[in-house]
């Protein structure tokens, strides 16, 4: 009698388990057509810009705040540009003061970070000006907003330029600050292609 309630027991403990489960994929599936379609919105997007893989990696995290949105979509690009150049500027700075690089590196770096704090402004204001953004004055500030972030994109370029210019050894570092900086002007890139298609969009 013990030995049946216990297969009893388990039975339904099995059944509770399995019913939560099926509920969790049936949530799943009920959110899937609106997250599908910003995805699928997303990749397409993406797919015209330089980088897209970036571009989609970059952006797919934010979907639920995308959906198909052109404008949110651009804004978000711009967003997480801005906080890569942050943080690796504020990675550069830290980098700078220590000890064993050479004085020409050390140079280096720090123009880089001027270069970048310049494209860091630049995406700010871009940013800032893409908040303002209206039917009426639509072309005016799509047009500003292409200055910025092409501006930005320049000097990010000069920063990653300068650093292959530099003298061999501390490699490490220098191909790391490299590899971050290339990876900030392709985000930029990339949001830059955004724009354009959002300002021909409206056209
Ligand atoms: C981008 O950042 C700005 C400033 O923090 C914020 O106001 C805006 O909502 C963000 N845009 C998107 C699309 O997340």
């Amino acid at each position: 009698m013990e030995a049946i309630s216990s297969k009893h027991l388990i039975t339904s403990l099995f059944i509770i388990i399995a019913s939560s489960f099926t509920a969790q994929s049936a949530r799943k599936v009920s959110e899937r057509p609106y997250q599908e379609a910003s995805i699928v919105f997303i990749r397409t997007s993406c797919s015209s810009t330089t980088y897209p893989t970036l571009c989609y990696s970059s952006l797919v995290k934010h979907a639920d705040l995308i959906q198909t949105n052109r404008m949110v979509l651009t804004g978000t690009a711009l967003n997480v540009t801005l906080a890569s150049a942050k943080s690796t500027a504020a990675m550069m700075l830290a980098l700078g003061k220590r000890q064993g690089l050479k004085p020409r590196e050390v140079a280096a770096m720090k123009d880089c970070v001027e270069e970048l704090r310049d494209s860091v402004d630049e995406l700010r204001r871009s940013i800032d000006e893409m908040s303002h953004l209206r039917t009426s004055n639509f072309e005016m500030t799509m047009s500003d907003v292409q200055t910025w972030v092409s501006a930005a994109l320049t000097d990010e370029s000069t920063c990653s330029d300068g650093f292959q210019e530099t003298a061999t050894g501390a490699t490490n570092i220098k191909s790391t600050v490299r590899g971050e900086v290339v990876q900030i002007a392709q985000l930029t890139s990339n949001a830059l292609a955004l724009i354009n298609q959002l300002a021909n969009s409206h056209g």
